[in-house]
């Protein structure tokens, strides 16, 4: 992330010079980005077809330079949540939209229950982070098939059955993908339904049985069930109940994900959202949360690599519900989790 604001203010030093711009500036803002697209693309390995199409990816390629510039000089401290360029930068932010984005539609027609609480929700930790607990999988990237929704329902098996069992095991994501009735594979799918998926087909397999391949499948019939969950709970949209049960264990829920393809870092504060709304685009992970300088974040474990964000994290700000209410980016509005039995003692989480 450091590198690429470095390379950024290479350009952003030539795009401070506004209106009286003479043509040499404006040649060598071109040719700078013409580099950095270059670089860009040897970077990421990207080749065009014909120089048409490099030409239209080039436009896109210099709109996405300049507002992600734009955006960083309007910060006004380096706590605030900040642009780079990463491997989506020929994307327009319509075609990211299309292909990363999906309306996460509502209600499920499956059976969950509601947590009624009766958790011990009293002073709780100030912070929590379940990866320092060795509960949370290195960050995956689902390439171009819109599995979001599955990682995060792996995550969060994969979570709680560390904290129960004391394994952590990678599951498969494939297997929702392929398998998942209710979903649509690649095209997108629900997480309530893929946990009630895990419920009943008595378990989930490993991703090293079962591995992840990026596209829709056939279900295979002889799969393990490695890991088996015993309910899923839904959360009662208030951030009270997320962040007990995030001390508890990580949990699935869906966000507004609009304004964070360029997401390179920092607490991101919704500006892109809006306040009101229950509008979820992407299913992701909350793994802990914590403050920094004042301002208090969910770490959110996301499906797109870890070159996207804080190493494929993002912080989402917390504890503005008088502004927000349900929560920066809808956070709180749809969360649910896993319950597993401890065999040992018997008593769930
Ligand atoms: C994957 O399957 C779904 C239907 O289950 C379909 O809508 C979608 O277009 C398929 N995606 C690809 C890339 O074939
Ligand atoms: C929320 O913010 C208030 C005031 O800044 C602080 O006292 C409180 O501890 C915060 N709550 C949580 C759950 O972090």
């Amino acid at each position: 992330m450091m590198k690429l604001f470095v390379v950024l203010l290479v350009v952003v030093s030539f795009t401070g010079v506004s209106s009286a711009m003479l043509s040499d500036d404006l040649e060598n803002l071109y040719s700078s980005e013409e580099r950095l697209f270059e670089k860009w693309q040897k970077e990421y390995g990207r080749e065009y077809g014909n120089p048409m199409e490099k030409a239209k990816r080039f436009k896109i390629f210099q709109r996405n330079v300049r507002y992600i510039n734009e955006m960083n000089g309007k910060r006004k401290s380096p706590l605030e949540y900040g642009l780079g360029l990463n491997k989506f930068g020929d994307m327009s932010p319509e075609e990211f939209e299309k292909e990363y984005l999906q309306k996460i539609e509502r209600p499920w027609k499956m059976m969950k229950d509601v947590d009624v609480g009766g958790d011990s929700c009293e002073n709780l930790p100030a912070s929590v982070d379940w990866r320092e607990e060795g509960a949370v999988t290195p960050v995956r990237d689902q390439g171009e098939c819109q599995s979001h929704w599955a990682f995060s329902v792996t995550g969060a098996i994969e979570g709680v059955n560390k904290i129960v069992s004391g394994n952590l095991i990678t599951l498969s994501a494939q297997q929702l993908v392929d398998c998942d009735p209710a979903s649509k594979g690649c095209a997108g799918g629900y997480y309530f339904n893929a946990f009630g998926y895990v419920i009943k087909n008595g378990g989930i397999d490993s991703e090293a049985n079962y591995p992840y391949l990026a596209q829709n499948g056939t279900c295979k019939e002889n799969s393990n069930n490695v890991v088996s969950i015993d309910n899923l709970l839904v959360l009662d949209g208030s951030e009270d109940a997320l962040l007990c049960r995030v001390s508890k264990q990580p949990v699935s829920t869906s966000i507004d994900a609009t304004g964070l393809q360029f997401y390179a870092g920092g607490v991101y504060g919704g500006e892109k959202c809006s306040k009101d709304s229950k509008y979820t685009s992407l299913v992701v992970l909350i793994v802990g949360y914590g403050s920094v300088g004042g301002e208090d974040y969910w770490i959110v474990k996301n499906s797109w690599g870890k070159e996207w964000g804080e190493k494929g994290y993002l912080l989402l700000k917390r504890n503005v519900t008088n502004e927000w209410p349900y929560g920066v980016c809808a956070v709180n509005a749809l969360a649910g989790y896993p319950t597993k039995k401890d065999s040992s003692s018997s008593s769930p989480i």
